[in-house]
């Protein structure tokens, strides 16, 4: 992470960003009240806290290499420290959990499981009918997350093993149509590039892609600069902690930075 650029980037956003007053689109407004004010968490959430709290314990080394980039990781790893550092904490998991279920999702895509936590918050956002599918290239990532998976609704969550350039593509042409897409897994400029582009084909006419970490590094700022002035993309929402793309046919070319509520952190 470049945290002199995260740390700039952070004071800029708030000058320029816009709270709830600020906003003319009623979709938007919506949208940030009901997801960044809102405060409600998915139903029983505590479980998923008592996982989170024991991984952040636990010694087991883990052996296998990062296969992304940019993580401030240290390098001899435990699960414990993967817990602290990689997981998304608990008020932004809570976040995705309502963008689902603002934005009616069913069928989901997570690149970058990790421990598995945001994928559950994540998962129980969609449809009752909904399903995610996540990918995950270390095996004792992929492990702790697919047993805790288990507590999970029966084939709510379909766990990935392997590189995402091995996976994607026959994920992609098998599963397809997804409406709602969490990228978190590699912050560099041409893999976050590349992974949209190659998911796009794929997703449903109004689906929302979520990019995390959009101001980790100035490669990160970049690709998201770019994608906010594609015009595949007529809906764009600057949270800071993460970029919100819309492929929805109904909006004119629009493009909001948001306050990110300081209550989630
Ligand atoms: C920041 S962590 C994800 C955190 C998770 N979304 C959460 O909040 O709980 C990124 C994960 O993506 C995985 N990853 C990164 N690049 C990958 C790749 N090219 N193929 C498979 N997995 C990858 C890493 O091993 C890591 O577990």
């Amino acid at each position: 992470m470049d945290r002199w650029f995260a740390l700039t980037s952070w004071i800029r956003h708030r000058r320029m960003a816009l709270g709830r007053y600020g906003l003319h689109s009623p979709y938007v407004y919506a949208l940030f009240n009901e997801v960044a004010l809102a405060r409600d968490q998915p139903q029983g959430v505590a479980d998923i806290e008592t996982d989170r709290k024991k991984y952040r314990c636990d010694p087991t080394p883990v052996l296998t290499s990062d296969p992304g980039a940019g993580s401030s990781r240290p390098s001899s790893r435990t699960i414990a420290s993967v817990a602290r550092h990689a997981l998304k904490p608990p008020a932004q998991a809570a976040f995705l959990f309502r963008l689902a279920r603002f934005h009616g999702a069913c069928r989901a895509l997570e690149l970058g499981t990790c421990l598995g936590t945001t994928s559950r918050y994540l998962a129980r956002g969609l449809k009752p009918e909904g399903q995610l599918h996540t990918i995950e290239g270390v095996p004792e990532f992929y492990h702790v997350a697919a047993q805790s998976f288990n507590r999970e609704a029966s084939g709510r969550i379909v766990p990935h093993a392997g590189h995402f350039d091995e996976v994607l593509p026959e994920l992609l042409r098998r599963e397809g149509h997804f409406d709602f897409v969490f990228l978190d897994g590699n912050h560099r400029y041409e893999a976050t590039m590349r992974y949209v582009n190659k998911i796009i084909p794929y997703c449903t006419p109004d689906a929302m892609i979520v990019l995390d970490d959009i101001y980790w590094s100035r490669e990160m700022a970049r690709a998201w600069n770019e994608m906010r002035a594609d015009p595949r993309f007529p809906l764009t929402l600057d949270f800071y902690h993460v970029g919100i793309l819309v492929l929805s046919a109904r909006q004119q070319k629009e493009d909001f930075r948001l306050k990110w509520p300081l209550s989630l952190r």
